[in-house]
C-alpha cells in the first residue's frame, strides 16, 4: 500500500496500471458505464467503470455505493482532454475499504452556514475548504520563509500570562493554581521585545486568544498571529517590513495557487497582483479627514471601525497604511510621536475590498519614565510588568515590529467573506465545537 499514487501525481503514470486511495464524491451512470469521481485529498479523478472490464459485483457495486464511502480503485490512467485534471482512471477493479454507516447529511445541494459549521469536522471534505486549508498552509509557509530567509529568528511566546498586552476587556482567565489567575495570551509582543534585545530580529507565531465579545466577520476568539519585533527600528523602517512582508506573502501564495483561486474559489486574482509596494500612506488625521469627506461623521479621536476602514480601503488597489494614531486608542506600550505628543507611534495595514486591518503595531516606547508612566495611566498591574521595564533599564533601544493575524490573511486572498472558514475548527464567541 506504500508509497500510493496520488491524484495529483497521475500524470506521471499515464498508461500505467495504478492503485488508488480516497472517498467516492460523486457518482452517475450511463449504460454499461458509471463515473466515479474519487478524491484523496489532492486532487478529483474521474474513474470509468465499463462493464466489460470488471466482474459484475464490481459493476453493480459502482452503481450502489453512497457518497463518501472510503474505496481504492485499480486502473489504467489514460489521457482525456476534457477532464479539467487531463487524465482519467480506466477502472478493472475496485475494493470498498468502508461504506458509510448512514447518508452523508453534506450531499449534494446546498446547506445554511450555520449547518455546516456544526458539520465542520465533514465540511474540511468540501473541495472549497480544502484549498482553503491549502492556501492557508502555504500563507503560513510564506511567511515562515520571508523572515527565516532575512535572519529573523523564531521565538516561541508562552501562552500562559501573567497580565494584559492589549488592553484588559478581551482577556480570557485561567484559575492557575496558587498563583491566583493567568490568562491566555493576546499577544507574544512583550515577550519578542524581550527576545529582540538578545537576538535582535525575531518572530513567534503562534495562537492568540481574545474573549472578544463582538460576533463579527473578523472576529475569533482564539486565532493564529505572527509578531516579527526587530531592535534598533523605528516606525518608517517598520512600515518598509509590513509592506514588503505583505507583498511577499500574497505574490508567493497567488503564484503557488492560481489555479485554485480562480477555479475553484472564483478569486479575481487580478486584484491581488497590485499588491506590491510601496503601499500608500496616510496619517489616522488624514483618514478622519477623507472620511468625514465621505459623509462619515467623525470627529479626530474616534475609533476607526470595520465600516470605516472599508470606506478608507476602496480608495486604493492595494493595502493602505494608517499611522500615528490618538494616543489614547492605543495600547500602553507605543511610543509617542515626538513631533506630537498626542499620536502614537503606531500603523495599521488595511486590506483592500473591505477585508479591514490584516496588521497593527509600530514603535515601542523605549524610555523608562514615560513606560512607567502609560503603565500608571493605563491602570496596569506595575509588578507584572518589572521584567518588562528591565528591558528599558539594561541598554534600552529603539524597537518596533508588528502583528498578522493569519485568519484575516487567508480571508483577503480567497476572498472569502468571514474569518471562520479560514481556521480548520473556529472558536467563535457563540462556538466551541465541533
Ligand atoms: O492589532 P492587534 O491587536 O496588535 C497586537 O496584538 C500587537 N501586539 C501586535 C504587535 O505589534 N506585535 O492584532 C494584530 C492583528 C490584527 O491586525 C488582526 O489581523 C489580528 O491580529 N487580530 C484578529 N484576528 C482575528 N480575530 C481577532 N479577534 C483578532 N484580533 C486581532
Ligand atoms: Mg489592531
Amino acid at each position: 500500500m506504500f508509497p500510493p499514487v496520488y491524484v495529483a501525481d497521475i500524470a506521471e503514470h499515464e498508461g500505467q496500471e495504478v492503485t488508488l486511495h480516497g472517498w467516492l464524491h460523486h457518482r452517475a451512470s450511463k449504460g454499461k458505464l458509471h463515473f466515479l469521481k474519487l478524491r484523496d485529498g489532492t486532487g478529483v479523478v474521474q474513474c470509468v467503470v465499463f462493464k466489460g472490464n470488471v466482474t459484475p459485483e464490481v459493476f453493480f457495486e459502482a452503481d450502489h455505493l453512497p457518497q463518501e464511502t472510503s474505496i481504492t480503485v485499480r486502473g489504467l490512467v489514460k489521457r482525456d482532454e476534457r477532464s479539467p485534471l487531463g487524465f482519467e482512471l480506466d477502472v478493472r477493479d475496485l475494493a470498498v475499504v468502508a461504506r458509510p454507516s448512514q447518508e452523508y447529511p453534506l450531499g449534494h445541494k446546498e446547506h445554511g452556514v450555520a449547518f455546516l459549521m456544526e458539520q465542520r469536522h465533514l465540511w474540511l471534505r468540501s473541495q472549497r475548504q480544502t484549498v482553503v486549508l491549502k492556501v492557508r498552509a502555504s500563507v503560513i509557509k510564506a511567511i515562515r520563509d520571508f523572515l527565516d530567509g532575512r535572519g529573523f529568528t523564531l521565538v516561541d511566546a508562552p501562552i500562559f500570562t501573567p497580565a494584559a498586552c492589549e488592553g484588559t476587556s478581551n482577556l480570557f482567565e485561567v484559575p492557575y493554581f496558587d498563583l491566583g489567575k493567568a490568562y491566555l495570551t493576546q499577544s507574544g509582543q512583550l515577550y519578542m521585545e524581550a527576545a529582540a534585545m538578545a537576538l535582535g530580529k525575531v518572530y513567534c507565531f503562534g495562537p492568540t486568544f481574545r474573549a472578544e465579545k463582538s460576533k463579527t466577520r473578523r472576529h475569533l476568539t482564539e486565532f493564529w498571529m505572527v509578531e516579527p519585533e526587530v531592535a534598533f527600528m523605528d516606525l518608517a523602517g517598520d512600515m518598509e517590513l509590513m509592506e514588503q512582508f505583505v507583498s511577499s506573502v500574497v505574490q508567493t501564495v497567488v503564484e503557488k495557487h492560481r489555479a485554485e483561486l480562480v477555479t475553484v474559489l472564483e478569486r479575481d486574482v487580478s486584484k491581488l497582483e497590485n499588491v506590491k509596494p510601496p503601499f500608500p500612506r496616510i496619517t489616522y488625521t488624514e483618514a478622519v479627514e477623507v472620511l468625514r469627506r465621505a459623509g462619515h461623521p467623525m470627529t479626530w479621536g474616534d475609533d476607526i471601525g470595520g465600516d470605516e476602514e472599508t470606506v478608507l480601503a476602496s480608495a486604493y488597489d492595494r493595502p493602505v497604511m494608517v499611522h500615528r494614531y490618538p494616543v489614547e486608542m492605543k495600547a500602553f506600550y507605543f511610543k509617542r510621536d515626538p513631533a506630537d505628543d498626542k499620536v502614537a507611534l503606531g500603523c495599521d495595514v488595511l486590506a483592500p475590498e473591505g477585508y479591514g486591518e490584516i496588521i497593527g503595531g509600530g514603535q515601542r516606547e523605549e524610555d523608562l519614565g514615560k513606560l512607567e508612566a502609560a503603565i500608571a495611566q493605563h491602570q496596569l498591574p506595575k509588578e507584572a510588568f518589572e521584567w518588562y521595564l528591565d528591558l528599558r533599564r539594561y541598554g534600552t533601544v529603539p524597537h518596533a515590529g508588528f502583528g498578522m493575524g493569519v485568519e484575516r490573511c487567508v480571508a483577503w486572498i480567497c476572498g472569502l467573506h468571514h474569518v471562520r472558514e479560514t481556521i480548520p475548527f473556529a472558536r467563535m464567541m457563540e462556538r466551541i465545537t465541533p
